[in-house]
């Protein structure tokens, strides 16, 4: 079926190969950058760049005008590895292409994924702005077939039927809570569980509500196949929502949800995300 896995180990493995044959840099640590937020790539030193695109069996980014590349370097003198740019289901993307640069993280060695992605509020307390930690995740494509271990099952990679109740590491977000304050951000840090849709349709009013009932604090169009498939094989993950917008949940409301606005946000909070992102970075190499 068109869900179902379609690349084999051996194609992950040469495109890991061929990542490590052409950098003496070997992360621990990898960063999925969420729209708006790969500036954080930028702060890297002894930068090295592989277009997406110059990589062996690596898929190539649509979006006009996104950066789509793999950017290895140092935060704060922690080796760690970036993708700019990520690969989104409504792009009409396969699940498993969306997922396709998480299993060569694995096979790069990386132990801890940090993922960032805008999302529109659904906790009434959120405000634009906010930070939301993702304490949990409903997998919304998952419900409709969409989960990316779909398919034949690799036990190189992991077990056929993934624990997925600790896939947020605790001990970042407690960590995360911890230094908020001293990054100046416990002002408008949250804390919640994200729900992801497939897009690109922002959600109806009615649609908004349903999320509501399930217990959703943030929505969002992304992440949630990433996290699946890291946690398959064992990959820490710690997890940020930017709160870009607020959903509209009542009829008279003459807001409409839209691009410019999450972008905008995105702007105003990108260096507080790169802030935590960094000092989820250190966090992890001091343990
Ligand atoms: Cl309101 N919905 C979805 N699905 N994704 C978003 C968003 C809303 N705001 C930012 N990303």
């Amino acid at each position: 079926t068109s869900s179902e896995c379609s690349y084999s180990y051996e194609e992950y493995k040469e495109t890991a190969d061929w990542l490590l044959a052409n950098t003496d840099i070997r992360p621990k640590v990898a960063i999925i950058c969420g729209s708006g937020l790969g500036g954080l790539a930028d702060l890297l030193e002894n930068k090295k760049v592989f277009p997406y695109n110059k990589i062996p069996h690596f898929p190539h980014s649509t979006v006009q005008g996104h950066k789509g590349q793999l950017v290895f370097g140092e935060l704060n003198g922690k080796q760690c590895v970036c993708m700019q740019g990520r690969f989104h289901f409504y792009e009409g993307h396969n699940i498993a292409t969306v997922t396709y640069p998480v299993r060569v993280f694995f096979l790069l060695g990386i132990e801890t994924l940090i993922v960032t992605n805008a999302a529109g509020g659904l906790n009434p307390k959120f405000n634009v702005g906010d930070i939301m930690l993702i304490k949990d995740h409903i997998n919304m494509p998952g419900f409709a077939g969409q989960n990316p271990l779909c398919g034949h099952n690799e036990e190189r990679f992991g077990v056929r039927f993934p624990c997925m109740s600790d896939a947020y590491d605790r001990d970042f977000a407690r960590l995360a809570r911890d230094t908020a304050q001293e990054l100046g951000c416990d002002s408008f840090l949250q804390e919640g569980v994200y729900c992801m849709l497939a897009g690109p349709s922002y959600e109806t009013i009615a649609e908004c509500r349903v999320l509501q009932a399930l217990g959703a604090d943030a929505v969002g169009m992304s992440t949630v196949p990433e996290v699946v498939v890291a946690r398959h094989c064992g990959i820490r993950v710690f997890g940020l929502s930017l709160i870009t917008n607020k959903v509209v949940t009542d009829y008279d409301s003459t807001e409409r949800a839209n691009h410019e606005e999450v972008l905008e946000t995105t702007r105003m909070r990108t260096e507080d995300l790169q802030k935590f992102a960094r000092r989820a970075v250190s966090l992890k190499s001091e343990q």
